[in-house]
């Protein structure tokens, strides 16, 4: 089947994100909302990553204006449900809990076309567990995007044992054509990246509990010895620590291994709501955004 027009559930980082990847790449998207304040709360990411891309050369991934007003053309966001009937492929982005992303493939189940494909954006939730939500289990797979989005190249492409073949690989060919580089997984809960990279981020919190290092200095260290972009501080306030607190629990429950499992000072910076970057505070301070300074923790 061919995919012309996408849906996108969910306009928060994500599902902004994966809506701006599918408009640069040419498709008809509409992204669904449950008001319009967060609509023009995405939109407006949108507009930022778009103005940081014109002003890229084209061989480093820039656009043209032109292109930047084609992009924009293509994408509306609605609070409409029923303006998603005709999409030949849904990506579910909204918060990351079970019974809320039940809900609303409980609700486009009988509004979108049955041929359409759905797809979760979810880090950790069981893909198999979703879509028992809906009647097209064979046409349910995960499009796991990564943060952000139309920086990051990679794209999971997760199948369940319901998947069918034809679905799946439909699923994979649209991901390329986002320009992200499709890895084909299965539904285990983390699939590929998160399954390696919570246990580190973990393991970092672990080690400056223990005072191997600073924050500056474990970060750094990851940096400057392994050529990573971020250390794993600066990483876990970009990700959410409510969102690395979430996915903890599910993957501990999942494995009872204690390599998942949330060590203390997680969640006393969860419970004290500081989220990281999102909120203001994490293990860094972004008083001046620009200036991040580690915490005393
Ligand atoms: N849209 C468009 N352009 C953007 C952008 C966006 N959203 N964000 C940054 N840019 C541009 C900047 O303007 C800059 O452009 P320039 O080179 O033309 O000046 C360029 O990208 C680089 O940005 P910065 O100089 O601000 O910062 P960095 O060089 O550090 O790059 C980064 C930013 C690409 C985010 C890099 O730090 C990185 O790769 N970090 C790791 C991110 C990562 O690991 N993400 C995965 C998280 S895990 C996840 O998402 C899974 C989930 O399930 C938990």
């Amino acid at each position: 089947m061919e995919i012309k027009k996408v849906g996108v559930l969910g306009c928060g980082l994500m599902g902004s994100g994966i809506a701006q990847v599918c408009a640069m790449a040419g498709f008809d998207v509409t992204v669904l909302e449950v008001e319009q304040k967060f609509l023009d709360k995405g939109f407006a990411g949108i507009e930022k990553s778009l103005g940081k891309l014109a002003e890229r050369p084209p061989e480093k991934g820039g656009i043209t204006a032109q292109q930047k007003n084609e992009i924009r053309a293509r994408l509306r966001g609605t609070t409409d449900v029923h303006n998603l009937a005709h999409c030949d492929i849904v990506i579910e982005a909204v918060i990351e809990n079970i019974a809320e992303k039940k809900k609303i493939y409980a609700l486009i189940e009988g509004v979108v076309k049955k041929q359409a494909i759905f797809a979760s954006n979810t880090s950790s939730i069981s893909i198999t567990e979703l879509m028992t939500a809906t009647k097209r289990p064979e046409r349910f797979v995960g499009l796991h995007f990564f943060n952000p989005v139309p920086l990051m190249k990679l794209v999971e492409v997760v199948r369940t044992i319901a998947t069918a073949d034809d679905v799946y690989e439909t699923a994979y060919e649209f991901g390329k054509k986002l320009s992200k580089v499709p890895v084909r997984t299965s539904d285990k809960t983390g699939f590929v990246v998160n399954r390696l990279l919570v246990p580190y981020l973990l393991d970092a919190i672990r080690a400056y509990e223990e005072g191997v290092g600073s924050i500056e200095d474990i970060d750094n260290a990851m940096k400057l010895g392994c050529g990573y972009p971020m250390g794993p501080f600066t990483l876990l306030d970009f990700v959410g620590l409510d969102t690395t607190y979430y996915i903890t629990h599910v993957m501990y429950d999942e494995f009872k291994e204690r390599r998942f499992a949330s060590p203390p000072l997680l969640k006393r910076l969860v419970m004290a709501g500081w989220y990281g970057r999102k909120s203001g505070k994490g293990f860094y301070d972004y008083s001046d955004p620009n200036k991040p300074v580690a915490n005393k923790l």
